[in-house]
């Protein structure tokens, strides 16, 4: 099954989900979709051989055509499921509409706590004692799409810290899920819910 993996920044969920693909067969990661073309993200796909469409969003009109842009490479590469990890931006009805219940993204927040940016900021600012990290399937809210799995994530120490253990467990916890979610044996999307 061919997948496209979209980020905007470092990418290490975008490496580590390329790793975990070439141990079997379940997925394979085609393509990279990235709205920063100086991001780490692309060297990091260029030195693991996947293909790169990196775009700038302000060269084009509106979010329709810089996605029907992106529509048409995620169709030439015969791509099942969209896989976010990290991209900056909401997905809208151009997407949404041909890939419905396909789209996964990772938030490093146990949502519906702490949406949006800097969820672990958010975290430390309400100085909850347990965070986490969700999955959820990508509808055309901010980090409100129906959830897939959780993990929890113990807040101690500072920033750094907190950072390095949700990161840890997003390096787990994603390429696993990806994986159950193709292969039928996790929640499949059913509009606004999801049904186990
Ligand atoms: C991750 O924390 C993910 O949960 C969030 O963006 C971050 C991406 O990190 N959506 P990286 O680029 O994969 O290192």
């Amino acid at each position: 099954v061919s997948i496209a993996v979209f980020a905007s920044g470092s990418g290490s969920n975008f490496e580590t989900l390329v790793q975990k693909a070439r141990e079997d067969e379940v997925y394979h990661v085609e393509l990279l979709v990235c709205d920063q073309p100086e991001a780490s993200v692309v060297d990091k796909a260029k030195r693991l051989g996947i293909e790169v469409f990196a775009f700038r969003a302000k060269d084009y009109p509106n979010k329709a055509t810089f996605e029907a842009a992106i529509l048409q490479k995620l169709h030439a590469k015969s791509i099942k499921w969209c896989v976010l990890a990290g991209y900056m931006r909401l997905v809208g009805p151009t997407l949404l509409k041909a890939y419905e219940g396909k789209i996964l993204n990772i938030h490093p927040s146990l949502l519906p706590a702490f949406p949006g940016k800097d969820a672990i900021g958010q975290a430390l600012e309400a100085n909850v004692r347990v965070t986490g990290v969700t999955v959820h399937f990508v509808d055309e809210g901010m980090d409100t799409g129906p959830i897939v799995e959780q993990a929890p994530v113990k807040v101690e120490g500072d920033r750094a810290n907190l950072q390095r253990a949700i990161q840890q467990v997003e390096h787990e916890l994603y390429p696993a899920v990806v994986k159950q979610c193709i292969k039928g044996e996790k929640a499949t999307w059913q509009r606004k819910s999801v049904h186990y």
